[in-house]
């Protein structure tokens, strides 16, 4: 403890609020068609349901802007009417699509975890840029595979991270650089999310570790609450794998689901500083997450979904409300410009060893039913871990996982990954 780690490297990393200044750009490919032409880029999008909506939406928002042209959908499932573009071609899968759709800039695929690897290696065989959505494959040995062959293809791969375009980032790194909240001590993400069983029925895939032997991983850590990892490892500095020095895992699960929904991930930064992640989708009511510096002379929390940072010292409280970049549009002009990307595939290496560190982790522990209650009816009933809000408060605050805090449902122990040499 005590190491002023998180500032050196995060401001030696690419600035996400500065784009265009030091950092280095994942590739610096640009794209023939719209750069020289400034016509409309051509988008794909695989994954027309669940959020690929959301990216409905906000490729609504760039065509409008005559940004970009959505010319083709993949989806099993036909797109709700009027939900895509007259104009886009309308296809069952994403090699149909790619087969059939010539020079593309951007692929967005936005499908079901154990279909990440595959599609987007499908994607990078091609011409164009790659948007993928977190978490972006569901084990270490496809990340690397993905990396390869993006380097070799020389395209830029954007994760769905979209809380790493906050300005906030920009605004949390200059406080650290002033020595407002004294020395950086520690890290901690505190997520209490409410998830009724319709959320587990929701998808197949939901709640599993595999399916048929193929890797999902959709744990708390990994997929709801997987930006509250993300963006506490940012703010350490952590991105590439080689950022990382340990990670120890304790699973633990309430609904009659494979993977965990109430969990403490433990990391250490190859720089020493802890980051404790501590989250559920098991609270008696949903709170916005928020990561936590804990410095020697005052605190900084980060509401990342609102982009709202709380910075409290001695000198008082202050409160402000940041913009943020799309990760789509950065993208773009990462594809065009060569500006370098906010959520790069290379600096998602340091999440990708928490999802490793939880693929391999034994099971999760079930919590005994005398600790959980169910409130609400049916489908729309959810799970309550007794006394979960104050435990994670203080497993972020000490560093410590549920059996260290002597928690009465809390059998389990610390699992440590072993991280493999960079
Ligand atoms: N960035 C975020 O904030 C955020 C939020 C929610 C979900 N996600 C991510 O988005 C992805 C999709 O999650 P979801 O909950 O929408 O999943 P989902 O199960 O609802 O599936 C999304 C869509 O993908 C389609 N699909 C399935 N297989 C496909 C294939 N091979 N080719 C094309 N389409 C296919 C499904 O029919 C569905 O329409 C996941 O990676 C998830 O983690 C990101």
């Amino acid at each position: 403890m005590g190491t002023p780690a998180g500032i050196d490297s995060i401001a030696a990393s690419s600035g996400e609020a500065a784009p265009g200044t030091a950092a280095q750009p994942e590739s610096t490919a640009a794209c023939p068609s719209a750069a020289a032409t400034g016509a409309p880029a051509r988008i794909a999008l695989a994954g027309v349901h669940g959020f690929g909506t959301h990216h409905l939406r906000n490729l609504g928002r760039l065509q409008a802007a005559g940004a970009v042209d959505l010319v083709a959908v993949a989806d099993p499932q036909p797109p709700a009417p009027g939900s895509v573009p007259p104009s886009a071609a309308v296809h069952t899968g994403l090699e149909d699509l790619l087969a059939a759709t010539a020079d593309l800039d951007v692929v967005i695929v936005a499908t079901p975890i154990q279909t990440h690897a595959p599609l987007a290696l499908a994607a990078l065989a091609t011409d164009a840029a790659l948007y993928l959505e977190k978490p972006p494959v569901a084990s270490l040995a496809d990340y690397n595979r993905l990396l390869d062959v993006s380097a070799a293809s020389g395209h830029g791969v954007q994760i769905g991270f979209q809380s790493l375009g906050s300005h906030a980032l920009a605004a949390i790194r200059e406080q650290l650089a002033a020595g407002t909240l004294g020395t950086l001590e520690g890290i901690s993400a505190t997520g209490r999310w409410v998830r009724d069983r319709a959320y587990y029925k929701r998808s197949r895939w939901a709640g599993k570790r595999s399916i048929n032997g193929v890797d999902v991983v959709d744990g708390v850590a990994t997929n709801p609450l997987a930006h509250a990892v993300a963006t506490a490892l940012r703010i350490a500095g952590a991105r590439t794998t080689a950022d990382v020095a340990s990670v120890e895992t304790e699973l633990y699960r309430a609904n009659d689901i494979e993977s965990d929904d109430t969990s403490v991930i433990r990391i250490r930064t190859t720089a020493g500083l802890p980051i404790t992640c501590a989250l559920t989708i098991c609270a008696a009511e949903s709170v916005e997450p928020y990561v936590t510096l804990h410095g020697s002379s005052g605190t900084a929390v980060f509401h990342y979904t609102e982009d709202r940072l709380v910075v409290e010292t001695a000198a008082g409280r202050t409160e402000e409300t940041y913009g943020r970049d799309d990760l789509a549009e950065n993208l773009l002009a990462h594809r065009t410009a060569g500006v370098p990307l906010l959520s790069s595939l290379r600096d998602s290496g340091a999440f990708m060893l928490v999802l490793e560190a939880v693929r391999t982790a034994p099971l999760p522990t079930p919590i005994g039913a005398g600790h959980v209650r169910w409130e609400g009816e049916g489908e729309a009933a959810h799970a309550v871990v007794a006394g979960i809000e104050e435990a994670l408060e203080r497993a972020g605050r000490e560093h410590l996982t549920f059996s260290e805090l002597g928690l009465p449902w809390a059998v389990s122990a610390p699992t440590s990954f072993p991280v493999p040499a960079a």
